[in-house]
């Protein structure tokens, strides 16, 4: 079948299944299905780092559709999020991952001052957390005793651009220095020789010396956890598009040929490229992840190898609209199989994140995309 109305194929059957499923989980914050029933996380815990991703996937079909019920859908959300903003406790690296899918996709829509407001404050957070010895930005916070005051992650790449973001809205270059010296910093500790990523790694936060690198949420040391592969991937990409400089653009086709020549024959993604050759857990969400970095470096390169990551992006997402999406309106989830970490206690279920990165790579072939990030 021609790509292009496959895309539009795909793109109406998540219309039909998002109008109903939205309005069953009008007041939830989802993070994964119960028996096919989204949970509510806006009670479970609001400071969770994956409570934008619904927000951000209602202002995705608003701005597919025009129907003002995903608007007044994700504002609830951003609105619910305030709570979170004034919660020390519950402020981290993963600020732009909240903030960006709700409050400045609000803003850059309606220009709305409040969301304007809740963008800035989320980025002044994420600018404090920098660690100027070190040139890093510290991820999760650990109770206030500071053992993990020197841990940074691979993750962390996805939420620059909202310090990019304040850059231009306040043009103020603060935030841009932090941004590219954190990125500086992943591209000498974390990108790896061979295009594979560590997911975590640990500075002396006194001296900023490099301690050690850890496995995270892949296998090991040294292993390759795929959807940390997925966001450098990504992350990379998106401090090319916001700097212009190209070796991000580099490193991110770096982290991509080794994404690629790891994809199965299956199309579908392992938790960690690296994992035991008998273990065939699957993490659906790296490869959504990574088909919208694909398909954002394709559009940064010369036309003679445009296909190189067009091509690997398709692959990645017949596979999972044929094997792994849920299509029935009855069950709330899309992707099926998506793993949080290797050594959780349970793997292949659905995660919000995975949903809705499926729906913007959908929308960059249909070219419905509201830019996020
Ligand atoms: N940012 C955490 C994760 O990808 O699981």
């Amino acid at each position: 079948m021609d790509e292009r109305i496959w895309a539009e194929q795909v793109s109406e059957k998540i219309k039909r299944k998002m109008r109903t499923v939205a309005e069953r989980s009008r007041d939830k914050i989802p993070y994964t299905t119960v028996d096919g029933v989204f949970d509510d996380w806006r009670k479970k815990d609001i400071c969770w780092w994956t409570n934008g991703f619904w927000g951000g996937m209602m202002w995705q079909l608003y701005h597919a559709t025009g129907d003002a019920f995903y608007k007044e859908a994700a504002q609830d959300n951003e609105a619910w999020l305030d709570e979170n903003l004034m919660c020390s406790r519950g402020m981290d690296h993963d600020s732009g991952f909240k903030w960006l899918p709700t409050a400045v996709a609000d803003y850059r829509v309606t220009g709305n001052p409040d969301s304007r407001n809740r963008g800035l404050l989320a980025a002044n957070d994420l600018a404090g957390r920098f660690n100027p010895v070190g040139r890093f930005i510290r991820a999760w916070n650990d109770g206030g005793e500071g053992g993990k005051a020197g841990w940074a992650i691979i993750d962390c790449l996805m939420n620059l651009p909202l310090l990019y973001w304040a850059w231009e809205e306040i043009n103020d270059p603060r935030f841009l220095h932090i941004a590219t010296m954190h990125a500086d910093t992943a591209e000498r500790y974390f990108l790896r020789r061979d295009g594979s990523v560590n997911h975590i790694v640990e500075f002396n936060p006194m001296t900023g010396e490099y301690v050690q690198s850890f496995g995270g949420q892949g296998v090991a040391v040294g292993s390759s956890w795929t959807r940390g592969q997925a966001w450098a991937l990504y992350g990379f990409t998106l401090s090319y598009l916001h700097t212009k400089q190209e070796r991000y653009l580099e490193d991110a086709k770096r982290v991509a040929h080794y994404f690629i020549a790891n994809i199965s024959e299956s199309g579908l993604i392992p938790v960690d490229f690296r994992q035991p050759i008998d273990c065939t857990w699957e993490d659906s969400t790296a490869a959504a992840i990574a088909a919208c970095g694909l398909l954002e470096i394709e559009k940064c390169v010369d036309a003679c190898e445009k296909h190189v990551f067009h091509d690997a992006a398709i692959r990645l997402l017949t596979a999972l609209e044929e094997k792994r999406c849920c299509w029935s309106p009855d069950c709330d989830n899309l992707l099926e199989k998506c793993t949080a970490a290797y050594h959780d206690a349970k793997h292949e279920f659905s995660i919000i994140y995975g949903d809705y990165f499926f729906i913007e790579a959908v929308w960059k072939l249909t070219g419905q995309e509201l830019f996020i990030w």
